[in-house]
This record gives structure tokens, C-alpha cells and sequence, in this order.
């Protein structure tokens, strides 16, 4: 089975999105899952959280950025090319309850992952206040989906170009000042997600936190996921992706996810 690219848009710089028809994952997917793609048989297995799907017309979406080889090349491709391999959803659907208020923080392409949470958690009751974040205004993506899916939408630029001047963490921090909140869920670069999880334990909110570390099977089988997280070693794939963001050995993550760049930067620069 192959799996047809219905569209594709350009979203930012590097940024691009796919709807892609999968009806077996669109029937199961829930937010906070994802999928690993292998594009062609000689391609790399990497994963791209669900960012939107539909179970009756039977695709899901997934937003990308343009980081390594795999992606340079999904994002050459175009509506009407087939991604060989794609499997989901995978990892464990985000815990959706009444918390009561729940702050979704997105730090760049990790507001698409954070988009289906928010909807979720408000669609269970909650109060919803989001806050994304990017570098410069043409970097932020999904404006206006967040806004449908939020009660309160902050946005930040660390330029200043958009919204207010600043990162994510310094809204995190000014909402949780003016209002606190029941429960936070941050997705983005790990360095955004330990930052906003020192914040939140200044307030002692509980924080969730989606961890992007470097996946092979994403059946729990390899161990490339691993990752500590209050003191024992998890797998990211199967134990997560989503983690206590209070509990995350963020250093060990941070050091990890820099561990094969030597040889993503050949891969980069072979011909496509
Ligand atoms: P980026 O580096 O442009 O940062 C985006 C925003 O995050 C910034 O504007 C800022 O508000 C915040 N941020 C960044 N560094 C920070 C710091 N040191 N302290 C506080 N806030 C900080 O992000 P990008 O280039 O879009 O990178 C996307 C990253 O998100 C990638 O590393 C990718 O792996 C990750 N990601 C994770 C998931 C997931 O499910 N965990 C999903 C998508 C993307
Ligand atoms: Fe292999 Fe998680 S990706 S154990």
C-alpha cells in the first residue's frame, strides 16, 4: 500500500504542510500521536506528529520543516505522489480531561503539534489559552487554526516583528502571573520545552511536554527514542511521546538530539 499526497502547501520558510490519504490512521488517530514516513526504499524512517485528520474523507495532515535529507525531499514532492511507507499512529494519544484552564504553549513548527490538543481540550470543557511563538512574523504558521481552537490566543516573535516582542516562556510566564492555570502542554524545539518547564515549576502547574527525540521503529524495539525521565530510562516512541515536563532529564535530551549531527550534515549534502 502506498499513501497519496492530496496537497501541499508552503506555510514558511522551510515550513511546508501535506494532506496525505491514509484512512486506516485518519479512523484511529488522536492528538498527540504521530506517524513515521518512509518516503522511497532507499529513504530513512523519521516521524512528523498528526497534525489534523478526518476520518470520513480519510487523510491526515502533517507539517513539516525542512531540517535533514528526508525532509528536503518530502518537500520536493507534490499532489499526486505516493509516500511508500507510512505507519500510525504511533505513541501515546495526550491524557484529554476537564483540567479546567489548560495553557497550550507552540514554539514554531511545534505549534502544529499543539494545534490538535488545544481543539481537543476545549471541545472536553476547558478553558484554552494559547501561546505560539517563532523567530520573525514569516516563520509563525497555523494563525488562524489556532485561533478557531482557542479561547485566548497570545502571539510572540522573538523579533518583535508579530504580536508581542519576546519568546513563548515570557508569555507562559505573564499568563501564569495573571490567571495560573490547571495545566500546561508545550511542544517545540527542547530547548523551548525545558525552558517553559522551569517556568512552570515556579507556579508548581503541572506541565506536559512532547518530546521530539531522534526515533528509528517507533515500536519501542531499538532504543534510539530513549530518553531518562525521573530518573528511569523511557522510550519515546512507546512510553510517550508526551512526558512530565518537571521530571525530564533536559540535558541528556539536548545532548542526544545533537548526537548524529556530523552525519545528518553529509547525508544533507549528498544529491537528492
Ligand atoms: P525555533 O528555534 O524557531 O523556536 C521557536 C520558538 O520557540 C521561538 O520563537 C521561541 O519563542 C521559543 N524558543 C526557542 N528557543 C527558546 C529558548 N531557549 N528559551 C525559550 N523559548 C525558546 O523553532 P523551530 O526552528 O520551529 O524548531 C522547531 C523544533 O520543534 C524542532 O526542533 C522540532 O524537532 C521541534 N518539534 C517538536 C515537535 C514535538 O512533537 N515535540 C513537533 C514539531 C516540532
Ligand atoms: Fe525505537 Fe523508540 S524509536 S525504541
Amino acid at each position: 500500500m502506498s499513501y497519496a499526497i492530496l496537497s501541499k502547501e508552503d506555510l514558511a520558510e522551510r515550513v511546508h504542510s501535506v494532506r496525505v490519504r491514509a484512512e486506516g490512521i485518519a479512523r484511529r488517530a488522536r492528538a498527540g500521536q504521530f506517524v513515521i514516513l518512509r518516503l522511497d526504499e532507499r529513504g530513512e524512517r523519521f516521524p512528523l506528529t498528526l497534525c489534523d485528520w478526518d476520518s470520513r474523507e480519510g487523510w491526515i495532515r502533517l507539517v513539516f520543516q525542512v531540517v535533514g535529507r528526508s525532509t528536503a525531499k518530502l518537500s520536493r514532492m507534490e499532489a499526486g505522489e505516493e509516500i511508500l511507507d507510512l505507519v500510525g499512529p504511533l505513541g501515546r494519544p495526550t491524557e484529554i480531561d476537564r483540567f479546567g484552564h489548560v495553557v497550550c504553549v507552540g514554539g514554531g513548527v511545534g505549534i502544529a503539534a499543539i494545534y490538535p490538543i488545544c481543539r481537543e481540550m476545549r471541545r472536553a470543557g476547558n478553558r484554552v489559552t494559547g501561546i505560539i511563538g517563532a523567530r520573525t512574523a514569516g516563520l509563525l504558521i497555523l494563525e488562524e487554526e489556532m485561533t478557531e481552537v482557542t479561547d485566548r490566543l497570545l502571539v510572540t516573535t522573538d523579533d518583535g516583528s508579530k504580536g508581542l516582542s519576546g519568546r513563548v516562556t515570557w508569555a507562559l510566564e505573564q499568563v501564569l502571573k495573571e490567571e495560573g492555570a490547571d495545566l500546561v502542554m508545550a511542544i517545540g524545539p527542547a530547548v523551548m520545552m525545558k525552558f517553559a518547564s522551569a517556568v512552570t515549576r515556579e507556579f508548581g502547574v503541572p506541565t506536559k511536554v512532547s518530546l521530539n527525540s531522534i526515533m528509528l521503529d517507533g515500536t519501542g524495539m531499538c532504543g534510539t527514542c530513549r530518553c531518562e525521565v525521573d530518573g528511569k530510562t523511557r522510550f519515546a516512541c512507546v512510553d510517550g511521546p508526551e512526558f512530565d515536563g518537571h521530571l525530564v532529564d533536559w540535558n541528556l535530551l539536548l545532548a542526544r538530539l545533537d548526537q548524529y549531527l556530523e552525519e545528518e550534515e553529509i547525508a544533507r549534502n549528498m544529491p537528492l
